[in-house]
């Protein structure tokens, strides 16, 4: 084992404690079955699942699509703002309890107001749990409003219009949903409109797109982070680039091996990423579904990459790195995790 782990176990001691931020989240992906369950009661809506058991056969998924089936469907369930109050402090008890200090957290709208559900009523009880969390747990947290690249720009454009009277609330926008025939090109507009409103902007890209749409997301969205990324190291030029330009990605590596985007833990690109001089950051994309929090992403490509403590507190710092916050805060945690190596 490599520098200072005597065990996967004195690895994951390390782990737990390391202070670190989440900045790749779908909230809607953290509704565990427990509370999809009860919130389907509470709201009297059918779910086609008799036990909590059936829902996690359910998510066996071998692409992203089928992920995504599955992912909408299960946040049918969200009705009322207390609804998106209770997921969204589900998810910050979880991540207090993997020593989570900062959390860049995305939400999807769209999902919400095509069923009927007021964006006030989703943006409320997300953003009432996030407060809650910095006075409970002394979390600080980013609000990072995504859209769907499976539906038009016009669309996008008239829930950025939908977002106007929450600006206040919302730092950032991001791409997401069904990557492939869904280039960055498509939403050009949209995301220089949010740019001009000072909007910080992320898009996934290179997941199972081609390294041309993680071009496309530096050039056209102008994006200040990368989701996902792994498809940029078929690409040295694009890879040079984004190590030149200290380009935070923000890799989620259960996600990678549950959406077959990786065939095996033991081959996932972090430790190419790192060794490339990438910003490359460790998340959990959708932990309900991909079977794992933060704390659990860190584990397994550490066990089946071999990193060293050494690695892992650069992901960590690096989580801060990439994170919006500023450079006070950011100084302030990276000193906590010296403090603590
Ligand atoms: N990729 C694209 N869209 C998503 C994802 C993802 O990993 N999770 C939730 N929406
Ligand atoms: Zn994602």
């Amino acid at each position: 084992m490599a520098d200072g782990f005597a065990s996967s176990a004195d690895r994951a001691a390390f782990i737990a404690a390391l202070p670190k931020a989440e900045l790749h989240l779908h909230i809607e992906g953290s509704l565990e079955p427990a509370l999809m369950f009860e919130l389907a009661q509470r709201n009297n809506i059918a779910i086609p699942f008799a036990s909590v058991d059936e829902v996690r056969a359910a998510y066996a998924f071998s692409n992203l699509q089928d992920f995504l089936d599955i992912y909408y469907q299960g946040m049918g369930v969200l009705h009322s703002e207390q609804d998106f109050y209770d997921l969204t402090a589900a998810y910050l008890a979880r991540a207090n309890a993997d020593a989570v200090r900062h959390v860049e957290i995305f939400f999807d709208p769209q999902g919400h107001t095509a069923r009927g559900i007021a964006f006030e009523t989703v943006i409320g009880g997300i953003s009432r749990a996030l407060a809650d969390a910095k006075i409970t747990y002394g979390i600080s947290s980013k609000l990072i409003m995504c859209l769907l690249r499976h539906l038009s720009e016009a669309e996008a454009e008239a829930t950025l219009d939908e977002a106007l009277p929450y600006l206040g609330r919302i730092d950032g926008v991001g791409l997401d949903s069904s990557e492939v025939g869904h280039p960055p090109s498509k939403f050009a507009n949209v995301f220089a409109r949010a740019r001009s409103l000072g909007m910080k902007i992320v898009a996934h890209a290179g997941e199972e797109g081609p390294p041309a749409y993680v071009h496309e997301a530096l050039d056209l969205l102008k994006v200040d982070r990368i989701d996902h990324g792994n498809r940029s190291l078929e690409d040295p030029a694009l890879v040079a680039r984004l190590a030149g330009d200290a380009m935070c990605l923000t890799v989620c590596p259960l996600s990678n091996l549950k959406l077959c985007v990786v065939d095996d833990m033991a081959d996932h690109p972090l430790r190419t990423m790192l060794d490339a001089g990438l910003v490359a950051t460790v998340n959990s994309d959708d932990p309900s579904y991909f079977g794992g929090y933060v704390n659990a992403n860190y584990l397994a490509v550490a066990d089946a990459l071999d990193l060293s403590k050494s690695e892992l507190v650069t992901l960590a710092k690096n989580s801060f790195a990439g994170s919006f916050l500023g450079e006070n805060d950011k100084a302030k945690h990276v000193a906590a995790i010296d403090a603590y190596v």
